[in-house]
């Protein structure tokens, strides 16, 4: 049994996926070939975005991001203490500091009232600049953007949406990779749309910021091109190959995929539900479960749950088991007082199994199975 079953999927989608990368070799158009224009644009339709700009990968997405909105030295940038580096590594790397938040202990998003807390700790410190806000759909399941997005405001912070984990999901009808000033996905093999390598893409309404990652994607072309270079940049392109592969994809998570998710998280919750912590999944939200977690009673609990699945042969994994304000690399950051409380609690508890849109019930059966066994 595998984690996420990449080789089912493609079985499924093989005709395509085959016919599209054939289609890119007798082309030989393997840099910026039509495939890469069309994926563009049916990403931008499914997010209901006016511009999205592919490039290498997720991490090259946010630090573009980051440069389109001018992050650099003596800037507070906020976001949530649960995510994956990528979502803060920018502002470390331009010179910034990343001030963490703690999580809404139901979705595990970004918790609005510890990012309000945080905004103003830093404005009454006089040390940093607020700068921007990154909310990440964390697990697929989208941030409550009604209360954070009002935040934003308030302060006149821009907002990254960071859909790595949450592409086909949706808050209140409106698609993930919709919010903020700018949002980006990642295209990692093992998320809800992944390709076959590294993949990324950035998503944003206003046409100034599109031109902007588009020059920062080409070493900061200027309008006379390539060789016109007006600022600093960096090589971040999404390979023809990579966008004939999503295409299919794409049709299929649109299709069927985001259906088949909600079914296999359904019958995981009614078999744990009054055993664990279930998935919250807000009103009127559809969550993609890039990955399904559950919330043991305690860390002792889910360390005896975690290695009995290992004994059993059943893939499990633990996302994430540090929160950000504790990794060695952020252990010195300023934390204004927050302690982190859910964040802190979230990491000890978690643990991920096997979620993918190709799930046999009889295999889901066998994790279900071992997971009550082992408790
Ligand atoms: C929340 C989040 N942001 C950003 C990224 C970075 O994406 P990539 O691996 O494509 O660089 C990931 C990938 O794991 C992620 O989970």
């Amino acid at each position: 049994m595998q984690f996420i079953d990449l080789k089912a999927q493609y079985k499924a989608l093989k005709p395509e996926i085959d016919a599209n990368i054939q289609a890119v070799l007798d082309s030989a158009q393997f840099i910026g070939g039509p495939q890469v224009k069309e994926l563009e644009q049916k990403l931008a339709d499914a997010t209901g975005r006016k511009h999205c700009i592919s490039c290498a990968n997720g991490t090259d997405a946010l630090q573009l991001a980051y440069m389109v909105l001018g992050v650099g030295s003596g800037d507070a940038v906020f976001c949530s203490d649960i995510t994956f580096i990528s979502s803060t590594e920018p502002a470390k790397m331009f010179g910034a500091t990343p001030v963490f938040c703690d999580i809404d202990p139901k979705t595990y998003d970004l918790c609005p009232e510890s990012l309000e807390r945080q905004i103003k700790a830093v404005l009454a410190e006089g040390k940093l600049t607020p700068r921007a806000v990154v909310a990440v759909d964390i697990l697929g399941n989208p941030c409550d953007f009604d209360a954070i997005v009002p935040i934003c405001e308030k302060y006149g912070l821009p907002l990254i949406e960071d859909a790595a984990q949450s592409f086909g999901a949706s808050y209140h009808g409106r698609p993930c990779g919709s919010f903020g000033a700018l949002a980006i996905t990642s295209f990692f093999p093992a998320k809800p749309l992944g390709c076959y390598g590294d993949g990324g893409a950035i998503f944003t309404d206003d046409d100034e910021m599109d031109k902007l990652c588009r020059s920062i994607c080409v070493h900061g072309k200027g309008p006379g091109g390539k060789y016109d270079n007006v600022r600093v940049g960096m090589n971040s392109r999404l390979d023809t190959i990579q966008a004939a592969v999503l295409l299919p994809k794409l049709k299929a998570l649109q299709e069927y995929e985001v259906d088949r998710r909600q079914e296999v998280a359904a019958r995981y919750n009614a078999a744990f539900a009054g055993r664990f912590v279930t998935p919250y999944v807000a009103e009127n939200c559809v969550c993609v479960y890039a990955q399904y977690a559950l919330l043991a009673a305690d860390q002792d609990q889910r360390d005896r749950i975690v290695a009995h699945l290992k004994d059993a042969g059943i893939p499990n994994m633990i996302y994430y088991p540090t929160p950000q304000h504790a990794l060695p690399v952020f252990r010195h950051e300023p934390v204004y007082g927050e302690t982190f409380r859910h964040a802190n609690d979230y990491c000890a508890r978690t643990f991920s199994l096997p979620m993918h849109p190709y799930l046999d019930p009889a295999d889901q059966q066998k994790v279900i199975d071992a997971v009550l066994e082992a408790i």
